[in-house]
């Protein structure tokens, strides 16, 4: 049976284009990191304005560890900046953040402001916002089966009942539904390793809008499009 919901209740996207638009102004690309962060706030409030209750967004690939170490330390100020300048706001909209990601391999600093961030705003219960921080669907689907040999070995999993709901139950996205709708700015149209099992049977939207440029209304202009889409998930209309 076709389903045409004309909302989605989840939003995942892929916030690309951010060194490209500081490199067309003359900047270093830090500068576009920067600029990127006023689009993730108005990103928040439009998902949350628009009643979606979960947006994930990539913020940082395990891949962006091969950028340039100045690049890569800007980014990792940016987040422990962000913690504590965004907190106040996130309170405001009721938007409780999860980190997904491995967080092992961050610096202990950026890890003690990742906690703080999703303490401080446990309680918001309009949105929920997950930041992919050291991120990568391989990853995840990796450690995923580390999981599984895990309670197979300890009998808390039986291997004849490894079954899709095993597998999700499993992932860094545990217990929220699969993204309806993947949105991806900056002119790319690739998954680069963002989520490749919820996606299975996501809406996709590809835009040129470079991330720092991407507003409300660009959001809204997605959530048009999506409302136009009919999913059909295999079976016939
Ligand atoms: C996305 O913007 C942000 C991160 C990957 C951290 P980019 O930094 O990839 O910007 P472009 O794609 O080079 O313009
Ligand atoms: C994807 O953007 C990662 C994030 C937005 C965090 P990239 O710029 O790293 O992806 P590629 O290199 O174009 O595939
Ligand atoms: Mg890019």
């Amino acid at each position: 049976m076709e389903q045409r919901s004309s909302l989605p209740e989840h939003v995942a996207i892929i916030m690309d284009g951010n060194g490209r638009w500081a490199q067309l102004r003359g900047h270093e690309r830090a500068y576009g990191h920067t600029a990127g962060v006023e689009s993730v706030r108005r990103v928040i409030r439009a998902a949350a304005r628009r009643g979606v209750r979960y947006l994930t967004l990539y913020t940082f690939s395990t891949e962006n560890w091969g950028r340039p170490a100045e690049e890569v330390e800007a980014l990792m100020e940016l987040f422990c900046r962000c913690v504590i300048d965004e907190t106040p706001e996130l309170q405001r909209e009721r938007t409780s953040v999860r980190i997904i990601g491995d967080r092992n391999a961050l610096s202990e600093r950026v890890q003690s402001h990742l906690a703080r961030i999703e303490e401080d705003t446990a309680g918001g219960d309009r949105l929920t916002t997950l930041l992919a921080i050291n991120y990568s669907a391989r990853w995840e689907i990796a450690e995923m089966a580390r999981r599984v040999a895990g309670d197979v070995a300890s009998g808390k999993l039986d291997n004849t009942k490894i079954d899709a709901a095993a597998v999700a139950s499993r992932l860094s996205t545990a217990g929220i539904p699969d993204p309806d709708l993947l949105v991806r700015s900056g002119g790319e149209m690739r998954l680069s390793n963002f989520l490749l099992w919820q996606c299975a049977y996501a809406e996709l939207y590809f835009t040129d809008v470079l991330w720092p440029d991407f507003d409300g209304e660009e959001f809204d202009r997605a959530l048009e499009v999506y409302a136009t889409r009919k999913r059909r998930f295999g079976l016939l209309i």
